[in-house]
């Protein structure tokens, strides 16, 4: 008889329990050699979620879940069900895959300036893919870069010239395909130093990148500038609006000064926009986009002498469910403009009160001047302790290093009345812990999408693949 269940000795491990399902839940290390009742299945699966769900509806965690709504979750998750079987890969049998993603590419463009591009440079005539998320519409414009750097220029060595805060697709991206980047330093106001990037280019630059808004301290670096530097020097301009694109167009027309960050710049060649963060769709999904077809048709893989046929494909997953397309586009046009303003104008509300709160408390310093992602550091107190503190009351920020501080990421979720405030005051008691901590070190540190102890440097890297290893394999 196959072993069905193994309970694990070990509660925890170095990074806190990562499988407290052991106890409660039978944990398959093999098939169960006959299948289970999908009511019983569903009975655990709904408590776990529950559970979990239980969590972030707290409201008290920065970023990560963007809408929280869960009636909007249940019509996404009722128009994915119309279409999850479908396979987006073979067309001529699901032509509605062809009309979600066209719209949905459509829609993103016009809102990032497609029509105004047009009617600046005829030449200019945006189009786009949908990934599966924000990385996969980072490294995809790499790869174009590389591939017309190749084509056009003879480049063998490829380099790419980016702000150190820009997202770390960029150096998987460069890790995956063989590009040297160059990651310059940024100036004093936390934002790309042009004149320092511009130093960088050289004649095997295929292109310069910036961020709308970057994801560190959510700031919009100067893309107007990047777009002058981009166009005097020749090389392509990628614009990494994951976390920006599609929130930063409402917060303009709220009246917010949000400067020009899209194809309006005539030396944008690429955009990123996530449609899983702000156009409040599933986890899965995100919108590259191009200044024109030709720079695309670098991206693309074609074959044409395998025994199973012509394959072509537009991105890196064969295969895809046309459920996250359609959810996707169904979020997009029961929201509309109206929805989207709504919505954004709620988090501002929350932002706001979170900033003006911040700023009354002397030891505290925002970074830079922010929008709806706010990132504080503190040269007065141990930034960590305050967000041991924070920790303790039940919130769960991003920890940022260099400097040594965390940001909050506002969300519909801190709309919750009366939540923004709490913040305030939480880290107002948290610097109030911070002026005499412990003599313990603080215990937090700064681990994107999570949490770590302070480390030596030197062991970051080997914690961080044994974390790795840790998500994945049975205790
Ligand atoms: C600025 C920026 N770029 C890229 C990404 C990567 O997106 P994803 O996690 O969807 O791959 C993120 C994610 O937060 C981001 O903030």
């Amino acid at each position: 008889m196959p072993k069905e269940s193994k309970k694990n000795q070990e509660p925890s491990g170095p990074f806190g329990d990562m499988f407290p399902y052991r106890e409660s839940f039978e944990t398959f290390h093999e098939l169960p050699s006959k299948g289970r009742p999908p009511e019983e299945v569903m009975r655990k699966l709904r408590k776990i979620a529950h559970q979990e769900d239980a969590r972030w509806q707290t409201g008290q965690i920065s970023g990560t879940y963007f809408h929280g709504g869960m009636e909007h979750y249940a019509f996404l998750n009722r128009v994915f069900a119309l279409f999850s079987h479908v396979n987006l890969l073979h067309r001529d049998m699901c032509p509605s895959g062809t009309k979600f993603e066209g719209e949905i590419i459509a829609m993103t463009a016009r809102m990032l300036g497609a029509e105004l591009a047009r009617e600046q440079d005829p030449q200019a005539d945006v189009c786009g893919a949908i990934t599966s998320g924000g990385t996969e519409s980072v490294i995809l414009p790499m790869l174009a870069y590389r591939e017309k750097g190749r084509a056009e220029r003879g480049i063998t060595a490829p380099e790419m010239v980016v702000p150190e805060t820009i997202h770390p697709a960029f150096s998987k991206g460069a890790h995956f395909f063989g590009i040297k980047l160059i990651r310059v330093p940024v100036g004093a106001d936390y934002l790309a130093n042009v004149d320092a990037m511009r130093r960088a280019i050289g004649p095997n630059t295929i292109a310069i990148a910036g961020s709308a808004a970057n994801f560190p301290h959510g700031l919009i670096d100067p893309i107007e500038k990047l777009s002058e530097l981009a166009l005097e020097t020749g090389v392509g301009l990628h614009v990494d609006s994951c976390f920006g694109g599609f929130i930063l167009p409402w917060i303009a027309k709220l009246g917010y000064d949000v400067p020009a960050f899209d194809f309006r710049l005539p030396g944008v060649t690429s955009m990123s926009c996530d449609t899983h963060k702000w156009a409040y769709g599933l986890k899965g999904a995100s919108v590259v986009l191009y200044r024109n077809r030709a720079l695309r048709r670098h991206m693309y893989f074609t074959m044409n002498d395998w025994q199973g046929g012509l394959y072509a494909a537009p991105t890196v997953a064969g295969t895809r469910s046309e459920g996250i397309v359609a959810s996707t586009w169904a979020a997009m046009v029961t929201l509309g403009e109206e929805g989207y303003l709504k919505a954004t104008r709620r988090i501002m509300k929350a932002a706001d009160t979170i900033k003006s709160g911040i700023a009354k408390i002397p030891e505290l310093k925002i970074i830079g001047k922010p929008t709806y992602c706010i990132g504080i550091t503190s040269d007065k107190v141990d930034i960590r302790h305050v967000n041991d503190f924070l920790v303790e009351r039940g919130w769960r920020l991003n920890g940022l290093q260099r400097p040594a501080g965390f940001h909050m990421c506002v969300t519909l979720l801190q709309t919750i009345p009366g939540l923004a405030a709490r913040f305030v005051r939480d880290i107002a008691a948290g610097v109030e812990y911070a002026r005499n901590p412990p003599a313990t070190p603080a215990r937090s540190g700064a681990m994107y999408a999570g949490s770590a102890s302070s480390l030596d440097p030197s062991m970051v890297d080997e914690l961080m693949m044994a974390y790795l290893d840790a998500s994945t394999d049975l205790p």
